[in-house]
């Protein structure tokens, strides 16, 4: 099984905010949403576009390449062009600090 990761103090990660972080290459973001933490991974399952900077509208992250939406808690589609889920990663809080797991290869 798959290791958790720190990603970063939790102090340090208000709710409305996001994180960028690395998980041996993969790039992943992280929300604070209402005290919840989502992970997913930074690629859209469109055409490969990055998700971080995109604009977050509840629970839904909009591409800013083409405008697909995904649910941040599960990686669901929302709205086309995409028609895959995106990753989703599980998150903890430990000793702290969030922290993120990614176990799809396990
Ligand atoms: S790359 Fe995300 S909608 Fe096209």
């Amino acid at each position: 099984m798959a290791d958790w990761r720190r990603v970063a103090p939790v102090a340090e990660f208000p709710p409305g905010t996001r994180w960028l972080a690395d998980l041996d290459g993969v790039g992943i973001v992280i929300f604070n949403l209402d005290g919840d933490y989502h992970a997913i991974e930074d690629v859209c399952s469109h055409d490969g576009g990055e998700l971080a900077s995109g604009r977050l509208e509840g629970c839904q992250i909009v591409c800013p390449r083409h405008g697909a939406r995904f649910d941040i808690r599960t990686g669901a589609v929302a709205a086309p062009p995409a028609y895959e889920a995106i990753a989703s990663l599980p998150t903890r809080i430990h000793e702290g600090w969030l922290e993120v797991r990614d176990d799809r290869w396990d």
